[in-house]
């Protein structure tokens, strides 16, 4: 029997599967609510005949896409993607999010990017009025990442947010590395006035890979409720 949380994470999940038919290319995302679509839609090509090619956002979505039987390509051999399905960790009133909560923010956001439209599956406590009560997720080269980190402190006090404490995202004892073999950084900003300003001032900076912040990239976003209710946002 699944907890109320994972009902309505899975209740997302299947409501999105109907958005994808047999000749697609999808774009797989990570994480916990995302791995509900990945069996959803293993199912829909075992029992329905579903035909499709799934583009995997971090080898572990690759290995799970795999194991239920979705056929697995590169985002290369794809070149563009019919649709990104994927979850996050806050989205707010104009569909902008904050991602990375599962470290797989870079792959997450070149796939989301080539693809024609990005839908968000989540439970309701992903929803906020504004963003930034999650921490943000920053990917960063390792090379001088303390030095990156300084300038991002920096930054941060000409800009429009609460909070500046930054942490180097760890796994036990040592710093986490990405699937892309970079470190992260958990900016805590509380509350982020102006998110697409903010994500353009972090990617310019050198050391910085990319942010969390997706701004204007999800067209819709399939709300579930344990009761197995759902609410489009689009
Ligand atoms: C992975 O890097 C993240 O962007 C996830 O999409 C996000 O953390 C949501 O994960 P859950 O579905 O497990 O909440």
């Amino acid at each position: 029997d699944l907890s109320p949380i994972d009902k309505a994470k899975f209740i997302s999940a299947k409501r999105a599967a109907q958005f994808v038919e047999s000749g697609m290319k999808v774009g797989l995302g990570t994480g916990s609510t995302a791995a509900w679509l990945v069996r959803c839609l293993g199912e829909m090509v075992r029992d329905d005949g579903l035909r499709i090619k799934g583009v995997p956002t971090s080898t572990r979505t690759a290995e799970l896409a795999r194991q239920v039987g979705i056929e697995v390509i590169s985002l290369d051999e794809a070149r563009w993607l019919d649709l990104t399905i994927d979850g996050a960790d806050e989205f707010d009133g104009d569909l902008n999010l904050i991602k990375g909560g599962g470290g797989a923010l870079l792959q997450e956001k070149i796939v989301a990017t080539a693809s024609d439209q990005m839908i968000v599956i989540s439970d309701a406590s992903k929803e906020v009025e504004t963003l930034g009560a999650f921490p943000l997720p920053v990917e960063v080269i390792p090379f001088g990442w303390q030095t990156t980190r300084a300038l991002i402190e920096e930054t941060l006090v000409s800009m429009d947010v609460l909070g500046r404490d930054t942490a180097l995202r760890m796994n036990g004892a040592v710093p986490y590395v990405t699937d892309e073999g970079n470190h992260i950084l958990d900016l805590h900003l509380r509350r982020i006035g102006n998110a697409r300003q903010l994500a353009l001032v972090l990617n310019q900076m050198p050391g910085v890979v990319e942010n969390g912040l997706f701004i204007d990239i999800c067209d819709r976003v399939i709300m579930g409720f344990a009761d197995g209710r759902v609410e489009l946002r689009d």
